[in-house]
């Protein structure tokens, strides 16, 4: 399972990096928005940033609604590094520019994914990821978990190459139910990624092994 981390803050991406899991970063304009970053000379300036500091596949999502719009955006920001992956909303337009770009060899991201049919567009069109916003899906009173199990067993029918990349990650438990039902990638935050560490078991058994380490010196 790939770790993404879902952030467009760059010490928390550190941070990440810092602890030699991390497979990538997801951004989106409110991750963006959240950390100051604005305007489109801001915006890419801190993609470049974010590429330096990870090795693995960056989202940066296009502002465009058409396909024209898409497809100008998304060329510019796969042009910055190849480590870019162009996120596009599902929509019309979206589903056509990820056929656009995956006919390229651009990498794509299907962001604000909310059911099995549109996770199943997404592949038809070539997506490399489909986003499944699984906590949104939870806030809402509809299981997020399920929709990663209906796309597992569609994608697995089908032997789709779309990966299945579990957005809207919003705690530690989130990301063990996803590895349980073969999501091949989740992104969340980092409080999210630092509580898979965390066991009291860990934290008592450690301060025993120091205390009885210290009685014989
Ligand atoms: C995915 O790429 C999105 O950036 C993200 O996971 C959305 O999460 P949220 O529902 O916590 O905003």
């Amino acid at each position: 399972m790939k770790f993404f981390i879902d952030t467009a803050n760059l010490e928390q991406i550190k941070e990440a990096q810092a602890l030699g899991i991390l497979d990538g970063v997801t951004t989106n304009p409110s991750l963006m928005a959240k950390e100051g970053v604005t305007g489109a000379a801001n915006i890419i300036n801190h993609y470049k940033e974010i590429c330096e500091l990870v090795e693995g596949d960056v989202s940066a999502e296009v502002i465009a609604t058409d396909f024209d719009g898409m497809v100008k955006e998304g060329e510019a920001l796969a042009a910055l590094n190849p480590q870019i992956v162009v996120k596009v909303p599902m929509i019309k337009d979206g589903i056509k520019a990820c056929k656009y770009f995956s006919s390229k060899g651009i990498k794509t991201n299907v962001t604000l994914v909310f059911s099995a049919g549109q996770a199943l567009l997404a592949a038809k069109a070539g997506a490399t990821y489909v986003s499944p916003f699984i906590g949104r899906l939870d806030d809402i009173s509809t299981d997020g978990l399920n929709l990663i199990a209906e796309i597992r067993l569609i994608y697995d029918n089908y032997g789709f190459e779309t990966q299945i990349l579990a957005a809207s990650v919003r705690h530690t438990m989130h990301i063990i139910d996803c590895a349980k039902l073969g999501a091949d990638v989740m992104t969340g935050p980092l409080s999210a990624i630092e509580g898979l560490l965390r066991h009291p078991l860990t934290d008592s058994g450690l301060a025993q092994f120091l205390a009885d380490y210290q009685k014989g010196n």
